[in-house]
């Protein structure tokens, strides 16, 4: 299509809002499949996105449009994340788009990420129209949607669109507004190649996809291009459009939103963000706002069964061919043997990682306590060395430390004011320094607090929810480093430290912390032949206790004298138990008691 004829836009909503229904009801009316093939929710296509009802990865469709002006139009929809976590892939989906639907709920009005989306597109220059959606429920209320979108997002709401994105009521028009209210993409055909890469994914048939957007310039196959920040080049292999499945085309121009391939081997080597440019002419700057993703929070696989580790290898590597932003090196524990150290760009990154592991590659794994990463000053003569720490095994232990920073996070809450007082002790109690707090409404109030990272890593999301009863909405981000007291919680079983289970904590969290682990441990473990104590330490201190004691009777003592098809079922449950188990030492660990060391109840 001609540049005036495309239009690129995305849309923007708090999670559960809606984003991906209406993505389906555009693509449903824009009969790029039959209705009858119509499968809910297209664009989620990971098992796990649709499953949790979240997107995770941005993907994009080119969905052709005839408007009442009676041109055909192309409108390239790209989808974005829709967590807390993935704020960089949203950024870099908003990047490549003119328009921005801001989608809120009429039930539940302007949470936490309608406002940091918006201020996203903001930055971005988007032009944003308010989409009012799920005015077919009997609990929305458009008035009060339409109140926030003007007070709280200062948007004009006689402007909003009022839509059902599940019975498709309101999105004819919303078809117009796109065409009406979103700007063309401005863009020179015939300057040198600019493109931005803002997702890409592997292809086990083609190999790695590049997602991008083209400012200026055209893309063809056979053409040498370059990657800005690194400098590789590559030849073009083929273009295409997103039309739920790939279309190749001849090629891509300024303006289009669409793939190309050229022989790159992992998703690594293809950063989002990045600039492509042509090698024989390239532009002269590169497009900005281009950062490395860093991943913030780590962790430790193991294998259950050690002699799985090559598969869980296998596996790790395959995910990452999908998933640039997992990053990972080997790791070895004398408890656990031979595993990964992972890191991760949040916690719900780390859990979504965890469950792929499990459902798609079917590992039995075992994750140790995720840990942020520290600054630690190392005295080293008369100076202080600065390491940087995510891994309680790298923690010097022998009193070289001097001091140490921790990352600070900037989070927002927004929350009905009923709740305002249990959120406000919930975040004092995680350290949280409250910076600012505005009433948004009669109702609602958005708080907003200097937290540590690491608190929010044990057990926040969860108090959160249930003590709003779901109700509060969260976002965050990483700020600062600031000074932290910290010491190293080991774990103690029949008197040898497990290193897969010690932790770096803030030393005032460090008593109740090893208390929660010793008692929670204390139910996870079965009884075995001998006496088990478990013990939390900071070096030589014990600070908690708990004892497993040792069994008593057989299992099969209990039917003795039973019937023998009942004795055989006990023993198959008892090997169904043991495949679970991890030899530690002379202890059996269930892989459960790894979980359970995570959370409180
Ligand atoms: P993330 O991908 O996690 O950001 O969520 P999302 O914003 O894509 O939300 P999604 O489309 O998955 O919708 C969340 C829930 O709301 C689903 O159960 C939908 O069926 C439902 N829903 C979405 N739009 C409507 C609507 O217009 N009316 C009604 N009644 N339900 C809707």
């Amino acid at each position: 299509a001609e540049i005036q004829y495309i239009r690129n836009f995305c849309i923007i909503a708090h999670i559960d809002h809606g984003k991906s229904t209406l993505a389906d009801r555009l693509i449903q009316k824009g009969h790029l499949v039959e209705d009858r093939d119509f499968q809910d929710q297209i664009l989620d296509n990971m098992d796990i996105e649709r499953e949790r009802g979240i997107t995770i990865k941005s993907q994009a469709v080119t969905i052709p449009y005839t408007a009442a002006d009676g041109h055909e139009y192309e409108l390239n929809l790209v989808d974005t994340p829709g967590h807390v976590d993935f704020t960089y892939e949203v950024s870099r989906a908003i990047n490549s788009c003119e328009g921005a639907l801001l989608l809120v709920d009429a039930t539940q009005g302007v949470q936490a990420q309608t406002l940091s989306n918006m201020y996203l597109a903001l930055e971005h220059n988007l032009e944003i129209v308010p989409v009012i959606n799920k005015i077919d429920m009997q609990a929305a209320d458009i008035n009060m949607a339409r109140k926030q979108i003007d007070k709280d997002l200062g948007l004009d709401s006689s402007e909003a669109l009022l839509v059902s994105a599940r019975t498709g009521q309101g999105v004819d028009e919303l078809f117009e507004a796109i065409v009406k209210r979103f700007p063309p993409p401005a863009g020179k055909v015939d300057a040198p190649l600019r493109a931005l890469i803002f997702d890409c994914h592997y292809d086990p048939y083609r190999g790695v996809v590049v997602h991008v957007r083209l400012f200026d310039g055209t893309l063809k196959k056979g053409m040498k291009i370059r990657f800005m920040y690194n400098g590789t080049e590559y030849d073009v292999e083929t273009v295409g459009v997103f039309k739920l499945a790939l279309v190749e085309t001849e090629e891509l121009k300024a303006g289009d939103v669409g793939y190309f391939i050229a022989g790159v081997r992992t998703v690594s080597d293809v950063r989002v963000g990045d600039t492509v440019t042509g090698a024989e002419n390239p532009c002269e700057k590169a497009l900005p706002g281009f950062r490395e993703i860093k991943p913030v929070v780590f962790s430790s696989i193991y294998p259950v069964d050690s002699n799985d580790y090559e598969e869980l290898k296998t596996s790790i590597e395959k995910l990452k061919l999908n998933d640039a932003s997992l990053v990972y090196e080997k790791d070895s524990s004398a408890a656990l043997g031979f595993g990964f150290r992972c890191g991760f760009l949040g916690l719900l990154h780390l859990e979504v990682i965890q469950e792929r592991l499990e459902r798609e590659f079917d590992q039995s794994v075992i994750f140790t306590a995720p840990s942020v990463k520290y600054k630690v000053y190392v005295r080293n003569g008369p100076t202080a060395e600065e390491i940087m720490v995510d891994n309680p095994a790298d923690y010097p232990g022998d009193g070289r430390v001097e001091s140490a920073d921790e990352p600070y996070i900037r989070a927002s809450i927004i929350t009905p004011t009923t709740f305002v007082g249990n959120i406000m002790t919930l975040c004092n109690e995680k350290r949280g320094v409250q910076t600012n707090m505005t009433y948004l409404d009669e109702k609602r109030v958005e708080l907003v607090y200097n937290m540590p990272l690491a608190e929010v890593l044990f057990d926040f999301y969860d108090r959160l929810k249930s003590i709003s009863r779901g109700y509060a909405s969260f976002d965050y981000d990483i700020t600062e480093y600031k000074k932290t007291d910290l010491v190293k919680l080991d774990i103690l079983l029949n008197g040898k430290a497990v290193d897969a289970l010690s932790q770096l904590v803030f030393r005032d969290n460090a008593q109740a912390r090893a208390r929660m682990v010793c008692e929670r441990l204390q139910e996870e473990i079965p009884r075995q032949q001998f006496k088990i104590p478990i013990q939390g330490a900071i070096g030589s201190q014990v600070i908690a206790r708990e004892t497993v004691n040792a069994l008593r009777k057989d299992v099969l003592a209990k039917c003795y004298g039973g019937d023998i098809s009942r004795k055989r079922k006990l023993l198959e449950k008892q090997k169904e138990g043991k495949k679970r188990m991890k030899m530690v030492g002379d202890v059996e660990l269930p892989q459960s008691a790894f979980l359970a060391v995570l959370k409180s109840k």
